[in-house]
């Protein structure tokens, strides 16, 4: 059977307009974001924030060469060079941080869970307004070529009605109670880390649920180890996101109509490829392979900062809101609660 690609589902990110990003804390994850700002983007890093200089300029050196280096956030988000603030610190540090670049004056893209809870974003989204700037929630799968595609078929009504979609991202990570995915105070557990992936995908294609319902354990130090979270869309649909601290399965996602389905069936909020298969027994199999992800995401902010838009269509500030106002009621049935909550 010949594989459909559909990487032009969306634009290159090539072609976005040049930004110049400020890393703000040089940490796992900032480092395959500069990188792919570097090699699949016209945008540049302009400089690195770190709580030490020497961990900025080591960063500097290997992701992110003839960035600054700068020993605190405060001096990155005062550079003038830099446009745009990537905020990659844990999820517990995400509002001060988002709100040190707003306040500066900056643009930026905040990763995911964009702050701990629905409160804390509210006064990020509020101070955005105020000063002006855009802000984006870095939910990357969003931008994918293959998401996109999928997007497409679905509004067309090509497999009908949507009745179920199905999402997992279980990731295992070695036990460490002072890491920040197993440390309340920085914000840990599967539901924040992963398990907004699955949601947000089902939120993307059937909107906000009329009922949140949630069933799980959490670990020793008080955060959720392994949960399934259900979605109720009165009489039309029902959703589920699996997450997972302790166990690696395939990152799948299965989007459910009326006249046939949409799998996605490992890697599915990073690039990949999907196939769709109807009642009536016809299949076709689609390819939306990349590397990494993240230029996609980039370039969806260089477009907007280009074009004056404060926040993007494909992640609105309304969604990140909506997306958090579930986490928040999945955490309440789980029994997780953050330091100062
Ligand atoms: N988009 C994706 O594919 C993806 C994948 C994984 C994670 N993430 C998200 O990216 C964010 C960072 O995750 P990560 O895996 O990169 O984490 P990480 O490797 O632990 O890096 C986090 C960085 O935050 C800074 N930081 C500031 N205050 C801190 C504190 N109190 N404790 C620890 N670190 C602190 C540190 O940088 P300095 O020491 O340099 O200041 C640290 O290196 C999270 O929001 C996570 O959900 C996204």
């Amino acid at each position: 059977m010949s594989v459909v690609s559909v990487l032009d589902a969306v634009p290159d990110p090539m072609s976005a307009p040049p930004v110049r990003w400020g890393i703000l804390g040089a940490g796992a994850i900032a480092g395959s974001f500069a990188e792919a700002v570097r090699t699949s983007t016209a945008g540049s890093v302009a400089a690195v924030g770190s709580r030490s200089a020497a961990r900025a300029a080591a960063f500097a050196e290997r992701h992110a060469p003839g960035a600054r280096a700068h020993g605190s956030y405060e001096d990155l988000v005062a550079d003038p060079d830099v446009e745009v603030v990537y905020v990659a610190t844990p999820h517990s540090h995400h509002r001060d941080h988002a709100l040190l670049a707003v306040r500066a004056g900056r643009h930026a893209l905040v990763e995911k869970a964009f702050t701990r809870n629905e409160a804390e974003a509210v006064e990020v989204l509020e101070a955005a307004r105020a000063a002006g700037v855009f802000v984006m929630e870095a939910m990357k799968t969003r931008h994918l070529p293959h998401v996109a595609a999928i997007r497409t078929m679905v509004a067309r009504g090509e497999i009908g009605d949507v009745v179920s979609v199905s999402g997992s991202r279980e990731a295992a990570f070695a036990h460490d109670p002072a890491s920040r995915l197993f440390d309340p105070g920085l914000a840990g557990g599967a539901l924040l880390d992963v398990g907004v992936y699955p949601l947000a995908f089902a939120l993307d294609l059937l909107g906000v649920p009329d009922e949140v319902a949630a069933t799980g354990f959490l670990t020793d130090t008080g955060v959720d180890a392994q949960s399934t979270v259900t979605l109720r869309y009165g009489t039309r649909a029902v959703a589920t996101a699996t997450s997972s601290l302790l166990t690696r399965t395939p990152a799948s996602v299965t989007i459910g109509g009326t006249s046939g389905f949409v799998h996605v069936p490992e890697h599915a909020y990073g690039p990949t490829g999907f196939t769709v298969e109807w009642h009536d027994g016809g299949r076709k199999e689609f390819d939306g392979f990349a590397p990494d992800g993240k230029q996609y995401e980039a370039a969806e902010v260089a477009r907007c900062v280009a074009a004056g838009d404060h926040e993007s269509t494909r992640m609105p500030w309304q969604e990140t809101l909506d997306l958090l106002r579930v986490l928040d009621a999945a955490r309440a049935r789980l029994g997780v609660v953050y330091p100062g909550e």
